[in-house]
């Protein structure tokens, strides 16, 4: 699927192990994909990893946590070894003190940017050279709070809207905005906290784009910086 968005294309695969990696100047890749591969695949996933991720898989204690971690970054390293021409398990990941991953930079070379997000046994990957990006999944969860969590965290206008139903209401419109401050948080490496307070209920954010889409069972969005834009 290619969603087009104020001129900006977003090219969105559904598989990341798809051979189709040409990564334009100005272009973001939203690749959404699956955490449950068979037993084989996982064997294959976990020789991609690295020492930090195969101690980081062992030492989650639930089996699910187990695989899809393994999972989720096997198949980021078979994306970002593609759009490198690198092995995938030669991809050089580095954490950040704040704990975001990122590709260690070649001379050279623009830097790759990417963002992992997984919700349920659904995850998110976002590759582009533009700028710093962020990248969210939420399944909607029936179980909490939301309206209770808006009033609390969220900007006033954002709460104001949510129950008014203006723009947008219900659930799905909680966690479009729920998304996009995770994405956003994501891709600056500001607090969350700084990000629930800010207004993002607008298509235009000055200095970046955000994309969000409604899936079947939940809310995806990517932010991207792109300094100089007016939004
Ligand atoms: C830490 C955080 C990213 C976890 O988000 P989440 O919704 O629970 O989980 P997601 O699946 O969406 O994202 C997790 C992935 O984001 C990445 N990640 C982890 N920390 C990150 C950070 N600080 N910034 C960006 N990406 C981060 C990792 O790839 C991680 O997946 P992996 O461990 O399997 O590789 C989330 O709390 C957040 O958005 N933080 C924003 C930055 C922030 O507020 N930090 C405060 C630290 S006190």
């Amino acid at each position: 699927m290619v969603a087009t968005d104020g001129g900006r294309t977003v090219e969105v695969q559904t598989s990341p192990d798809h051979a189709w990696t040409e990564l334009g100047d100005d272009e973001v890749h939203v690749w959404i994909g699956s955490l449950r591969r068979p037993p084989a695949r996982l064997a294959a996933l976990a020789t991609l990893l690295n020492a930090d991720e195969l101690h980081r898989t062992r030492v989650l204690p639930s089996p699910t946590d187990r695989r899809r971690f393994l999972v989720g970054r096997g198949q980021l390293r078979l994306l970002l070894g593609r759009y490198l021409g690198t092995a995938p398990g030669a991809v050089r990941l580095i954490r950040l003190p704040n704990g975001k991953p990122i590709v260690a930079s070649s001379a050279g070379r623009a830097p790759l940017h990417f963002s992992l997000s997984h919700s349920g046994e659904q995850v998110l990957y976002a590759v582009t050279r533009t700028g710093e990006v962020g990248a969210d999944v939420q399944r909607f969860r029936t179980d909490m709070d939301w309206r209770g969590l808006a009033s609390r965290f969220f900007a006033p206008a954002e709460a104001i809207q949510l129950r008014s139903g203006e723009r947008a209401s219900g659930l799905p419109a909680f966690y479009r905005l729920w998304t996009r401050k995770e994405a956003m948080a994501k891709a600056d490496g500001r607090s969350l906290f700084w990000w629930l307070g800010t207004d993002l209920s607008s298509d235009r954010t000055p200095g970046w784009r955000l994309w969000t889409w409604r899936l079947p069972a939940g809310v995806a969005s990517v932010a991207v910086r792109i300094p100089g834009w007016a939004g």
